[in-house]
């Protein structure tokens, strides 16, 4: 009886150490398929990141100061910032574009 413990007790920990190593995994799969979701996270044209930072400075520290690019991830940004387009008023969906394509490649990692 008391073997059948002790093999049992092993097959826990292992299980466990299994289980968190999968879903370690599994974070980064989930990472991975919301980049492969999001169309907006891309390579971007250095013109358009350059234009971005302009449009950024010009139209993001009006209300508050800059909040930098590394201040936030992706992910984050993409929750702030339909928010701030509408603040904004950039109608011009062009140069949202273009600030997302600043914003996202210099977002924090
Ligand atoms: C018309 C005013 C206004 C403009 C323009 C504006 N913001 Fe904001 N922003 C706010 C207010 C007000 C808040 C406070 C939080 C809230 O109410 O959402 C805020 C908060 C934030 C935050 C803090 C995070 C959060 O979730 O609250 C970030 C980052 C931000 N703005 C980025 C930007 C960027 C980038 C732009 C340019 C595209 C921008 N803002 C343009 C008004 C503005």
């Amino acid at each position: 009886m008391k073997k059948y413990f002790v093999v049992f007790s092993i097959f826990g920990i292992l299980s466990l150490i299994i289980a968190c190593g999968t879903s370690k995994q599994t974070t980064k799969t989930a990472d991975t398929k919301t980049a492969e979701k999001n169309p907006a996270i891309k390579e971007y044209a250095l013109a358009d990141i350059e234009a971005g930072k302009s449009l950024w400075a010009a139209n993001c520290g009006k209300c508050h100061s800059l909040y930098a690019a590394n201040a936030y991830t992706i992910a984050e940004w993409q929750d702030i910032l339909p928010r701030m387009y509408k603040r904004s008023k950039l109608e011009n969906k062009a140069d949202a574009e273009k600030i997302d394509a600043y914003l996202y490649s210099n977002a924090k990692r």
